[in-house]
């Protein structure tokens, strides 16, 4: 199974599920592939932002190593599941979609049509954002054992 996690920059939201999955699916010992990118090209090859890799840190999660990508057309051939932070990226991700069977991996990350914010320009966001992406990532592993 290939997992990709995307939101804009690949620096906030996207890179905490990447790095919260795949210690998740590691301790599973489920032989999983997990990645992020960004809709947005401004932070190729940076590391997360600090507050994302704090924040993480804090809860037994290394982030640190993690760079950031800019989201290609290949990777809809390269991945089994796009899963998207809001509904913005869901639209830049499926403008670049060339069938249906690629647009029917993508889907937002959250169910019922919600939506991770983005917490860049509000510090006391990082915290709640990453509890949020921490449990919806142990329910996503329960369904894709199914
Ligand atoms: P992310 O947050 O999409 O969760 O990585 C953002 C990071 C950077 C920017 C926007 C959102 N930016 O405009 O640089």
């Amino acid at each position: 199974m290939k997992i990709l996690m995307v939101c804009l920059g690949n620096i906030c939201r996207s890179p905490l599920a990447e790095g919260i999955m795949r210690h998740l699916v590691n301790e599973q010992e489920l032989n999983w592939e997990i990645a992020s990118a960004g809709t947005g090209d401004w932070h190729v090859n940076q590391p997360a932002d600090k507050r994302s890799i704090d924040v993480a840190s804090s809860f037994g999660y290394d982030i640190s190593k993690q760079r950031a990508k800019h989201f290609n057309k290949e990777m809809f051939e390269d991945f089994d599941h796009i899963l998207v932070m809001d509904q913005n990226n869901l639209r830049d991700v499926l403008k670049l979609a060339s069938n249906e069977i690629q647009r029917e991996k993508v889907k937002l990350f959250l169910p019922d049509e919600s939506e991770v914010t983005d917490p860049y320009f509000d510090d006391r966001l990082f915290e709640p954002v990453f509890l949020e992406i921490e449990e919806r990532c142990k329910q996503l592993i329960e369904e894709f054992k199914q």
